[in-house]
C-alpha cells in the first residue's frame, strides 16, 4: 500500500492552498469546478484530459505565496498581476508532474485580445480559465453579482466568445452559479477530484512542489527544509531503521514545517532575536502543521512531522512530550532539523562549521535534550553524511535558483507584452 494516497495529497494541497489568504479560502476548488463543468459540455476532451486541466485549475494561485498582488487579485481590474503567474507557471514546470500544462497558469489574467496573439497551444484553456477566475472574483465581491452582463460586457475583448459561450451552456445544463452560491459544489468537486491518480513518485513532486512553493517566502525556509530532508534521510539509513521507518522519517521531514505557511515573513525572515511574543507565534507552526495534515495523513508521519520541537527532558514544544513517548524516527528528525539550521544560513548568521556543530549538538544530548544514540552516529560519520547530504541538495538548490532566475527574466518579457501587445517568445 502506498504511504501516502493521491487522496491525501489532492487534500493536503487544497487545505493548504485554502490557508494562503483569508479572501482566497476555496478560490481555487470553485474556479476549478467551474472550468470543470466548461469543459465537460464540450466535445473533443477525453475525461483524463478534463481532469488533468481540472486539476492544474486547482493550482492556479499556488504562486500567490511569494508575492503581495492578492489585494489586486481579488479586484475585478487585474492590472499587473504576472507575479504569482509567473511563480505558479515556474512551480509547475520545474517541480511538478505538470509541466507541460504550465502555461495555462501563466497566462491566467491576460486578456484574450493578448493571449490571442501568442498562439500558446494552451491560449484556448488559459482563456477559459481567466473567464472562471473572474465569474468567482465577481462572486466572492457581491451577494448578488450581475454575470450575464460580466460576460456580455468583455466577451471578444477580455475574454473569448468561445469561452463566454462555453460557459453559458454549462451554467445552462449543470447551474454552475446555483451549486457554488448554496455550497454544494465541493461534494461533488470532492468526487471528480477523488478520480485523480498518481504514481508514487508524482505523490513526491506534488509534495515537494506544495512546501517548496510555501517555503518560496523565505530563502532560508526553503533551504532548511530540503537540507532538513536529506540529513534524515542520511542518519535513517545508518541507524539500521527499517525501510518503512526511514519512508515515514522521509516523509515526516518533508511536511515537518509546512505549518508555517501562516507564519509571517518578518517573522521567518527576522535579522534578530525574536521577541517572546514574535517566539510564540513562531511556534504555533506547529499546530498548523498538525491542523493541514491530521486527517490527511497516517499517524506516524504526522507525529514524525509534529513532534520536530520536542525535547527528550520535555521542556520542547508542542506537547513537552519526554524520552519514553518519542519513536527513533521522531528523536532523529529533531536532530536532523538542528542539524540543518545549524549548518544553513540565516537571517541572523552564517553557516557553523563541523566543529561547532558537534560540540552544540553533544552538548544538547548531555544536557538530555536531544537523543544520544543519534548524536553518537552523527558524530561517528559526520563527514560522509554531510558529503551525501551536499550532493543532494546542491540538484535542488540548483532548481530554486534556476526558478528565482528564471522569474526575473519572465517577468520582465511579460511585463512589456503587457504594455506593446507584441507576440513575444515566452521560453527563457
Ligand atoms: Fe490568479
Ligand atoms: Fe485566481
Ligand atoms: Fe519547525
Amino acid at each position: 500500500m502506498d504511504i501516502i494516497s493521491s487522496k491525501n495529497v489532492v487534500n493536503i494541497i487544497r487545505k493548504t492552498l485554502n490557508l494562503i489568504d483569508d479572501r482566497l479560502i476555496h478560490h481555487g476548488e470553485r474556479v476549478c469546478y467551474i472550468l470543470h463543468k466548461m469543459l465537460s459540455c464540450e466535445n473533443g476532451y477525453t475525461n483524463d484530459q478534463i481532469l488533468s486541466y481540472t486539476f492544474t485549475a486547482l493550482l492556479h494561485d499556488i504562486g500567490a505565496y511569494k508575492n503581495e498582488e492578492l489585494d489586486k487579485m481579488i479586484q475585478f481590474e487585474t492590472i499587473n498581476v504576472w507575479g504569482h503567474s509567473i511563480y505558479g507557471y515556474l512551480f509547475l514546470k520545474y517541480l511538478s508532474p505538470l509541466d507541460d500544462l504550465a502555461e495555462i497558469v501563466l497566462y491566467h489574467h491576460l486578456d484574450y485580445y493578448k493571449l490571442n496573439k501568442l498562439n500558446s497551444p494552451f491560449g484556448k484553456i488559459a482563456g477559459y480559465l481567466n473567464l472562471a477566475d473572474r465569474i468567482d472574483v465577481c462572486l466572492m465581491n457581491s451577494d448578488n453579482p450581475d454575470i450575464e452582463k460580466l460576460v456580455k460586457d468583455y466577451s471578444g475583448v477580455k475574454f473569448s466568445q468561445e469561452a463566454v459561450a462555453a460557459f453559458k451552456r454549462a451554467d445552462e445544463v449543470f447551474h454552475i452559479i446555483k451549486h457554488i452560491k448554496n455550497g454544494s459544489y465541493l461534494e461533488e468537486l470532492n468526487r471528480i477530484l477523488e478520480k485523480v491518480n498518481f504514481s508514487q513518485s508524482e505523490i513526491e513532486m506534488y509534495l515537494k512542489m506544495l512546501i517548496y512553493s510555501i517555503d518560496f517566502r523565505s530563502e532560508y525556509t526553503v533551504m532548511h527544509t530540503i537540507t532538513t530532508v536529506s540529513v534524515a534521510d542520511e542518519i535513517g539509513k545508518r541507524m539500521n531503521l527499517t525501510e518503512y521507518e526511514r519512508s515515514i522519517l522521509h516523509y515526516g521531514a518533508l511536511l515537518h514545517d509546512i505549518g508555517k505557511i501562516s507564519t509571517p515573513i518578518s517573522i521567518l525572515e527576522a535579522p534578530r532575536k525574536l521577541t517572546d511574543e514574535e517566539m510564540n507565534i513562531m511556534k504555533n507552526h506547529v499546530l498548523m502543521s498538525e491542523h493541514i495534515l491530521k486527517d490527511y495523513i497516517q499517524p506516524d508521519i504526522l507525529e514524525i512531522a509534529v513532534r520536530h520541537h520536542e525535547k527528550l527532558d520535555g521542556s520542547g514544544y508542542y506537547r513537552g512530550l519526554k524520552n519514553e513517548q518519542l519513536t527513533l524516527p521522531q528523536k532523529i528528525l529533531a536532530v536532523a532539523d538542528i542539524i540543518s539550521a545549524l549548518c544553513g544560513k540565516r537571517s541572523y548568521k552564517e553557516p557553523f562549521n563541523k566543529e561547532t556543530i558537534l560540540n552544540i549538538i553533544t552538548k544538547d544530548s548531555a544536557n538530555g535534550k536531544i537523543c544520544p544514540k543519534t548524536v553518537g552516529c552523527v558524530t561517528c560519520y559526520y563527514d560522509e553524511i554531510m558529503d551525501n547530504v551536499n550532493k543532494n541538495t546542491n540538484k535542488q538548490l540548483h532548481i530554486y535558483a534556476d526558478i528565482k532566475l528564471k522569474y526575473g527574466n519572465l517577468y520582465k518579457k511579460l511585463v512589456s507584452l503587457d504594455l506593446s501587445g507584441k507576440v513575444i517568445n515566452y521560453n527563457v
